[in-house]
């Protein structure tokens, strides 16, 4: 538990009897419920959701678990940054009202066996760099949806493709509960908050904000040409790495639904990109506008 001079501790629970108990009581007197599933190292885009989630729902639990399954063996698992007593606060000050934050074993217990696999959505761009990511997401997600069974449940839209895959297996498991999507948070110069920004020298943070300025440079080039995809995709990969990104993984513009590349700009569409500086991956995403 944490304090702020503002805020008293916030209430928190580790297990789903207890997170269930809690909800229980809040259900009993008619209160709407929302979550926000996160894996701590909070920053204004995640009480960004916590506020949004106080707008739609009277009672708003949080989720902090820094999820094993949907890391690959060599990615930052072990050094993802964790700091529960301030995410506690921040969670406090945005109008949290509990936090749930399980260990390992109270998610994964001995014997756990069971994965969720929401099948195109995930084999492409981040799935294809990050074997598994996914699989881990939505086994997470669907077991915290159904942990806690809230009203509604709330995700940025910075990661945009799983968001998508969370609003399918939402659709195709039946589970009850309306996913909100909430605009990326940036900061003045445009980059996306993340987490893993702090892995960021301050060289390489004075480039990634070219990530944001080329997608947008994608979305008004395309406003004037929408028939110029492939071109604009291969000449924005071209710009980031002038900036001095180190390897662009992907740059695309997709169906915003399905994610599958178009040639054209003839549906709602979402340009799509992740860049590498050093070993770190940022993302970043916007809408495409259709022209009229
Ligand atoms: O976006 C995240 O922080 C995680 O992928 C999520 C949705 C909390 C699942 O672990």
């Amino acid at each position: 538990m944490s304090q702020t001079p503002d805020h008293p501790p916030l209430d928190t629970v580790r297990s789903v009897s207890d997170l269930r108990a809690r909800i229980a009581l809040w259900r009993r007197e008619g209160l709407r419920v929302a979550l926000v599933p996160t894996m701590g190292a909070l920053h204004d885009g995640h009480l960004t959701l916590v506020r949004r989630a106080r707008d739609l729902a009277d009672r708003v639990v949080a989720s902090v678990f820094v999820n094993p399954a949907q890391f690959g063996p060599n990615e930052d698992f072990a050094r993802y940054p964790r700091d529960e007593a301030g995410d506690a606060a921040k969670l406090a000050s945005a109008g949290c009202d509990l936090l749930f934050a399980p260990d390992v074993a109270a998610m994964y217990p001995p014997g756990f066996a069971t994965a969720v696999e929401v099948e195109a959505l995930s084999r492409r761009w981040e799935g294809e760099f990050r074997p598994g990511h996914f699989r881990g997401v939505a086994t997470v997600v669907t077991k915290l949806l159904l942990q806690a069974l809230p009203d509604v449940a709330c995700f940025g839209e910075k990661d945009y493709q799983q968001l998508q895959v969370i609003r399918r297996l939402v659709a195709d498991l039946d589970i009850p509960v309306r996913i909100e999507g909430v605009p990326t948070v940036r900061e003045a110069d445009g980059l996306a908050l993340s987490s893993r920004n702090a892995y960021l020298t301050s060289a390489q943070r004075a480039v990634a904000a070219a990530l944001n300025r080329t997608l947008r440079s994608v979305v008004a080039r395309l406003a004037a040409e929408p028939g110029a995809v492939a071109e604009t995709e291969s000449r924005a990969r071209a710009a980031l790495l002038e900036a001095g990104f180190d390897a662009v993984d992907y740059l695309a513009v997709v169906d915003a639904a399905s994610l599958e590349p178009l040639l054209r700009l003839d549906r709602p569409a979402r340009v799509i990109c992740t860049a590498r500086l050093g070993t770190t991956r940022l993302l970043d995403n916007m809408d495409v506008p259709v022209p009229a």
